[in-house]
């Protein structure tokens, strides 16, 4: 697949359970589209900021702040959407400080449930090129609540539209349905561990998405996948190395390559590459239901960083590039 039309819609919507890695992909994919030439938002909601500082910037505020080139973030929260909401629509901007305030989007979440995601959706449509002159953004990437909240979150306007039967606001739940349930407009992108639960509520949420929700989903993110950590020669070699039983030989080939290792670090380095190894082929076996059970699966690699920043979400973003290409 090209990398413009996996760019295609303008609404990337990257959802998976809490921890898979949502908010790197998300990133990394804000990267591949300003990459691009693209002008890109990334949206959280009501989070405290990852994403944002993930991509080099601070804490992203409710108006977009530019990141780095290209990529501007925001964070959305209930209460700022329903201030601006009241600001735009009714120019009530006194009234909405004491309407917005926490205590009362708290109340009204109770009374109105699905009008907190009615309001940061509605945030979103607003950001869709087009309604903003002085921001027109191609993609926005919605780093989205995690899927078992997210089908509730994108299901929010489709009853309000059906409980609301006249009026302004059964307008705009509308607009917010036609925007998710168009393809070319939006899409969700799912992340998973290739592992046993994530994987199930993967396919069971594409499922859903698909077919209750009626919102069109894209690629499936196997995020955190060992590589084979030796190529068949290097693996032969070893063998040969080990086969021999002589750990000597081992420490002498370390050292030639500058790297000073004892016999208790080469059985540590072998036991741990024993673990990575099973590791990898009980992976395998998931990514094997994974790649059966949907159409596109984009395998991102597990990367060995203590806290990833800025050059490892370019290097994911690297990844994202080449296995688009061979979608
Ligand atoms: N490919 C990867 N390799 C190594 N660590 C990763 C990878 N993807 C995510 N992580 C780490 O896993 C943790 C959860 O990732 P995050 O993107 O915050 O998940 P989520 O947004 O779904 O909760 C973070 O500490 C992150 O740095
Ligand atoms: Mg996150």
């Amino acid at each position: 697949m090209r990398i413009d039309e996996f760019l295609d819609p303008t609404i990337l919507i990257v959802s998976g359970k809490g921890g898979v890695g949502k908010t790197t992909v998300s990133a990394s994919l804000a990267l591949v589209a300003a990459r691009q030439g693209r002008k890109v938002c990334v949206v959280e909601v009501d989070q405290k900021g990852t994403l944002t500082k993930l991509l080099g910037g601070r804490e992203a505020a409710y108006e977009p702040t530019e990141l780095t080139p290209r990529v501007w973030g925001v964070n959305i929260t209930a209460e700022r959407s329903l201030a601006e909401y009241l600001e735009v629509q009714y120019h009530m901007k006194r009234i909405s400080k004491v309407f917005t305030s926490s205590h009362f989007v708290d109340y009204i979440a109770t009374a109105a449930p699905g009008l907190e995601d009615i309001l940061i959706l509605g945030k979103i449509w607003y950001l869709e090129k087009g309604r903003n002159i002085d921001l027109d953004f191609d993609t926005i990437i919605v780093d989205a609540p995690a899927a078992g909240h997210m089908l509730t979150f994108l299901s929010a306007p489709m009853g309000l539209s059906d409980a609301v039967r006249v009026g302004p606001i059964k307008r705009q739940s509308e607009w917010l349905v036609e925007m998710l349930q168009d393809p070319k407009r939006s899409r969700v992108h799912l992340v998973t561990l290739p592992e046993e639960m994530p994987v199930s509520e993967t396919l069971e949420t594409a499922a859903a998405l698909d077919g209750k929700v009626g919102i069109a989903t894209g690629s499936t993110f196997a995020n955190a996948v060992y590589r084979p950590l030796l190529d068949d020669e290097e693996r032969s070699l070893f063998e040969e190395i080990a086969a021999d039983g002589s750990i000597d030989e081992l420490c002498k080939a370390a050292d030639r390559v500058g790297l000073s290792l004892d016999g208790r670090d080469l059985e540590a380095l072998e036991g741990y590459a024993g673990f990575l190894q099973s590791r990898r082929e009980i992976q395998e076996g998931h990514l094997a239901r994974l790649h059966e059970g949907t159409g596109e699966v984009i395998d991102l690699p597990f990367l060995f960083s203590a806290g990833l920043a800025l050059p490892d979400v370019e290097s994911l973003a690297d990844v994202i590039e080449a296995e688009v290409a061979t979608l």
